[in-house]
């Protein structure tokens, strides 16, 4: 029997029984539901140093850095899909998702070509499918979280294709709608029963 399609969630909340959180798990839910296999990862668990840049042409394998994160590489490596999900912070993601992040520029780095000149050289093709999941105040934007996000994705070999997003009044605490809890769930299951996207030819 063939591997099930594995799903990476990548949580960058800091409530296990957040808004995000909530989502999220119908996210897996209905991925498990239609026979996928779910990985999750809980930024403000992990131990993720910061990226120091350390330049081009760094190392043929992914960050020179060593932590948490070579377990992420590996995992989104496999990927059949990625989903993202965090509040928005001064209208971007929140600051361990963001040191996550920015430890993926090396899956897509910058290396020097025969000429002397420098380009882009993504270590994984573009085939995994994504989305992101958002809880923000409805005062406010969420689409600058969602620009990261996006930016993030394609960085790591994925199409994001939807945003599942509760903007909510400051005093609802009641958490995300039904309705919107099922977008969720329909989501997950709709990510494992899609095909991978085509691989791109350079
Ligand atoms: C430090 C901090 C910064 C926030 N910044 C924003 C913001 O810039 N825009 C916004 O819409 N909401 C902001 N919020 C509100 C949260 O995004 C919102 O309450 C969200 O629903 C929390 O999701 P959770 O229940 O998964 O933790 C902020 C909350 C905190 C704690």
């Amino acid at each position: 029997m063939s591997e099930p399609r594995r799903l990476v969630l990548i949580d960058g909340g800091p409530h296990a029984t957040g808004a995000v959180a909530t989502l999220l798990e119908a996210v897996a839910t209905g991925a498990r539901e239609a026979g996928g296999a779910v990985q999750v990862f809980r930024a403000y668990d992990m131990r993720i140093a910061p990226c120091i840049a350390c330049g081009p042409d760094a190392t043929p394998g992914y960050c020179v850095l060593h932590d948490d994160m070579d377990a992420v590489y590996e995992a989104m490596a496999g990927a059949h899909a990625i989903v993202v999900g965090s509040p928005v912070y001064f209208d971007t993601v929140t600051g361990p998702l963001k040191l996550l992040i920015d430890r993926c520029n090396c899956v897509t780095p910058l290396v020097t070509l025969g000429d002397g000149t420098l380009d882009l050289r993504p270590k994984w093709a573009r085939t995994r499918r994504a989305a992101f999941v958002t809880a923000c105040s409805d005062q406010h934007p969420y689409e600058f979280a969602e620009r990261t996000v996006r930016g993030f994705l394609k960085w790591v070999g994925a199409k994001w294709e939807e945003t599942v997003a509760w903007p909510h009044a400051d005093e609802d605490t009641a958490g995300p709608p039904e309705e919107l809890n099922a977008r969720a769930r329909a989501l997950g299951r709709r990510l494992i029963v899609s095909d991978p996207h085509p691989a791109e030819v350079p």
